[in-house]
């Protein structure tokens, strides 16, 4: 039977965990979750299900939460998650548990792993090059031995912040990036915008169209910052404060991946 790793990366942290997994898991196919969702429904089948994706404040992104809820689990798999974060996983894999309990089935395994930071909503939360690196080299290591666990199946407490305190951070953080400050209504393009269409193409949610003159980002953002970080002209900005701000993406991802 075949193992399926899902995925969803914006700044390819996410999907470069998942890379080194699906090559050390025998059968394993590796399939984005944003290409799933646009999907009227879609059936599991697998012996062993991985679910890779980055923390959005301290919680599940939404598109994974839909991801979860739409698919049909028609075997019993082992199944095993990692919440790529910048050091506050939050309750995600709380969530993730509880949504895969609503479809009879169990988060065996999950695990937060600290990866370089990609936030630039609200704040500044990225990180300097030589700590970038040092994270990925570090997580390197710890990816070794959560395939090791993976392969044996092992069954272990979810890792994460499951304090009421950081229920409540979750909540008002929320509230804040998707509610009040809505990223889509920040993003604007400098000159150096060459409509090239990048931005559009690497949206997971397609909510970005390129009209006469202008780029434009509908209601339906992730807020996951592909298109700021991706725009090969950095042309892409979010409020005042980024447009010095050096660009992130997993050294090791190229634009042609995240985009398929
Ligand atoms: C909108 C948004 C919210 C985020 N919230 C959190 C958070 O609450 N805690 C955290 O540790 N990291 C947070 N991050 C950072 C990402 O989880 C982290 O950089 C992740 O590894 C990015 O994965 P990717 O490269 O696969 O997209 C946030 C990033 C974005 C874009």
């Amino acid at each position: 039977m075949k193992n399926s790793l899902f995925y969803f990366s914006a700044t390819g942290n996410s999907l470069a965990v998942s890379k080194e997994i699906a090559n050390k898991l025998e059968n394993c196919e590796l399939i984005s979750i944003a290409e799933v969702v646009k999907k009227e429904s879609y059936d599991i089948d697998s012996e062993m299900v991985g679910l890779i994706f980055p923390v959005y404040c301290l919680d599940a992104p939404k598109i994974v939460r839909e991801f979860i809820k739409k698919v049909n689990f028609n075997s019993n798999p082992y199944i095993f998650s990692i919440a790529t974060n910048n050091r506050e996983p939050g309750y995600t894999l709380a969530t993730i548990d509880k949504l895969l309990k609503e479809k009879g089935q169990n988060l065996d395994l999950g695990y937060t792993l600290v990866m370089p930071g990609n936030s630039v909503v609200i704040q500044d939360n990225t990180n300097s090059r030589e700590e970038q690196i040092l994270r990925i080299n570090n997580s390197k290591v710890i990816i070794r031995e959560m395939i090791k666990d993976i392969q044996e199946k092992r069954k272990a407490a979810i890792e994460g912040d499951f304090s009421l305190k950081d229920s409540i951070k979750g909540l008002i953080y929320q509230l804040a990036v998707y509610k009040i400050y809505k990223p889509q209504n920040h993003f604007w393009t400098t000159k150096q915008c060459r409509r090239c269409g990048i931005c559009k193409k690497i949206c997971p949610t397609e909510n970005i169209t390129l009209e006469e003159q202008e780029v434009e980002w509908g209601n339906n953002c992730e807020g996951c910052l592909a298109c700021f970080h991706w725009c090969p002209q950095s042309a892409i900005n979010l409020g005042n404060n980024t447009l010095n701000k050096s660009r992130y993406h997993h050294p090791e991802i190229s634009l042609a991946e995240i985009i398929k």
